[in-house]
């Protein structure tokens, strides 16, 4: 199937690896021009470099910077096409050990990083008639996971904001869905200390998910055949959710 993305701009958040990184390198094979951003200077000049992107430094937590480098990323590719919204996972932690301001710092990392990035592109999107935004969640927001209170709710909430917004752009040809990981192999599985193995049992498929798995999936929701599919919140989880 042809996607469609050969020449396609696409901005990648948190892409200095993990899934960020396998969703760029994707994009970057299916022809698109790709820039990514993170807070690490030397590791996203390093990404930038291997894939072949333009590579933007920033924290998406500080107020302003996804709107920054949304503008940054569009000055370097002459306009943005595709915007995939991803940051790093807040801590783990319980509700009783969250204070506001641990609160606060989730809120501006999660949700106000969406918010801001997304408010930048649309305006391009919507005079160019086309646009393909992917939020990257969790599961966790579909079945709260325990010890992961501030992922839970936060991106519970993401859920809403991309559904409704779905209906406020669809006039425009502009697509906007969720991408929830389910276990996923990357360095933040590592730090959070899963257990492969036991992971691994509790997963229909019977492995942890490749970063690739999970890319290839936002390629298509980036691709052109993927118009008709809006304000969706889709699990690459081999099989762990149990919801229907
Ligand atoms: N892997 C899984 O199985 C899984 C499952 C459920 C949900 N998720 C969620 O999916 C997202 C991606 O997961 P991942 O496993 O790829 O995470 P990861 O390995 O921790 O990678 C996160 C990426 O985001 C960048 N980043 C983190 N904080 C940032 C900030 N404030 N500003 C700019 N860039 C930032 C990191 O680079 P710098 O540190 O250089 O900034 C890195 O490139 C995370 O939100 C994670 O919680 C993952």
């Amino acid at each position: 199937m042809d996607l469609g993305l050969t020449g396609r701009r696409a901005l990648v958040m948190g892409a200095s690896r993990g899934l960020g990184k396998a969703i760029a390198a994707a994009l970057v094979a299916e022809g698109a021009r790709v820039a990514v951003c993170a807070r690490d200077a030397a590791r996203i000049a390093a990404v930038a470099a291997e894939l072949g992107a333009e590579g933007l430094v920033c924290d998406l937590s500080k107020e302003g910077a996804a709107a920054a480098v949304v503008a940054d990323a569009e000055r370097r590719l002459g306009g943005l096409d595709i915007l995939v919204v991803n940051t790093g996972g807040p801590p783990a932690a319980t509700f009783e050990s969250i204070t506001d301001a641990g609160w606060r710092g989730a809120f501006e990392g999660l949700w106000m990083s969406a918010v801001g990035a997304i408010r930048a592109a649309l305006p391009g999107m919507r005079q160019r008639r086309h646009g393909r935004i992917i939020v990257i969640t969790s599961i966790a927001a579909k079945e709260p996971v325990a010890n992961l209170m501030l992922s839970n709710s936060l991106r519970a909430g993401l859920h809403g904001l991309v559904n409704a917004l779905s209906k406020e752009v669809a006039g425009d040809q502009i697509t906007v869905n969720a991408l929830m990981p389910g276990y996923q192999l990357t360095e933040r599985l590592l730090e959070l200390k899963v257990d492969e193995v036991a992971a691994s049992r509790a997963i229909p498929a019977g492995r942890i998910g490749t970063p690739e798995d999970f890319a290839a999936f936002a390629a298509f929701l980036a691709s052109e055949p993927a118009n008709y599919v809006t304000g969706q919140a889709i699990c690459v989880d081999g099989g762990v959710l149990q919801s229907i």
